[in-house]
């Protein structure tokens, strides 16, 4: 008896690591930038350039091209789609190629270990013997940009779907990087930020700051959400992709810092991939909640249970305002009454 269905949709679940890894040695490459405004390439240029065999430049190509990466012309001429043009030449300001580049070296390798983390339940990215938790010196180099390249393109359409002109001083809870900060800022004159991350993540997310000419408008005050009270001052509070990192108990925990901090009337904006209620989907929600099996103890959990945990730390929530960004499919508003 022949099957229902066919099995080409398996076999494209399981080239999703073949799509990855070609955008991913792409990026390393800096093959988009390479071709930006307007640049084209053969094959054979291609290959020079990167002093490989033509054999790999005409693979890496094809398969850049067929995931609409890339396009080939007529007479053999690769350039930029307009995806990677906006999305992957370093420099743009919606630059995705830093979180590529954490996926890659930091999520990628950690996915060997995976039946380690599924049997002990236990996070694979970084040694849980040596590190209190994945948000450590180690990662420095490379995971706060990558989070930059991940929010700030979330941040753009956070600024969207909420009118930000409602708010004059914005916390930004574990805002490390700053990404929400300058694009917010961006877009909404008057908004002042203070930035509350790690001490020493706030060192690292200065020089952005200042890129940016924000220093004025956006201030950073180190500390540690599960030892320390929060600065006061502000009338909204923002957790960007901070709860889905902590197991339950420990959200709970930092949602009463927090309502701590609101004051009367006062809002808290919980940014996330929210799981449908149903725990259905949607996808992106779903496989960011199961990489947190490799990166934390954490889930992305659901807005029915972010509005338990709301009202059990006496705010109102008030409901989801959905987008559809990389890194956060909504917002959830709670008032503090
Ligand atoms: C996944 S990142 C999210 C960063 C930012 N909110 C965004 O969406 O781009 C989690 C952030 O929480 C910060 N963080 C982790 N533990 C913290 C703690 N105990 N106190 C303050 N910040 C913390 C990390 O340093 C990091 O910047």
């Amino acid at each position: 008896m022949s099957p229902s269905v066919g099995p080409v949709t398996l076999m494209e679940l399981t080239s999703g690591v073949y799509a990855f890894k070609a955008l991913a040695m792409a990026t390393e490459l800096d093959v988009f930038t390479e071709l930006s405004n307007g640049g084209r390439t053969t094959t054979t240029t291609f290959a020079d350039r990167h002093r490989i065999a033509l054999r790999p430049a005409e693979l890496l190509l094809t398969a850049c091209t067929a995931l609409g990466l890339l396009r080939r012309d007529a007479e053999g001429f690769y350039s930029n789609t307009q995806m990677s043009e906006e999305y992957l030449v370093r420099g743009r300001p919606y630059y995705f190629g830093d979180w590529v580049m954490v996926v890659d070296r930091h999520e990628y390798p950690a996915y060997l270990k995976l039946a380690d983390s599924l049997r002990g339940n236990h996070p694979a990215t970084w040694d849980v013997e040596l590190q209190e938790s994945l948000f450590d010196p180690a990662v420095a180099e490379y995971f706060w940009e990558g989070m930059y390249s991940l929010s700030a393109n979330t941040a753009r359409l956070l600024a969207d779907a909420f009118d930000f002109r409602a708010i004059n001083r914005l916390l930004d809870v574990g805002g490390g990087g700053a990404a929400f900060g300058i694009e917010l800022c961006r877009r909404y004159f008057d908004l002042q930020v203070t930035v509350f991350d790690l001490p020493f993540v706030c060192d690292l997310t200065r020089p952005r700051i200042a890129r940016a000419g924000l220093e004025g408008r956006i201030g950073l005050a180190g500390g540690d959400f599960f030892a320390d009270t929060l600065p006061t001052g502000h009338d909204a509070l923002l957790l960007s992709n901070i709860l889905h990192d902590w197991d339950e108990a420990d959200v709970l925990r930092i949602i009463r810092v927090c309502a701590d901090a609101i004051p009367p009337g006062g809002r808290l904006l919980i940014c996330e991939s929210f799981v449908a209620d149903d725990k259905a989907g949607p996808p992106l929600a779903a496989l960011m909640s199961f990489n947190m099996l490799v990166e934390t103890w954490g889930r992305n959990y659901t807005a029915a249970e972010y509005s338990t945990w709301l009202s059990e730390a006496g705010l109102h929530p008030e409901g989801v305002t959905a987008f559809e960004g990389p890194g956060a499919n909504g917002v959830l508003i709670a008032r503090k009454p």
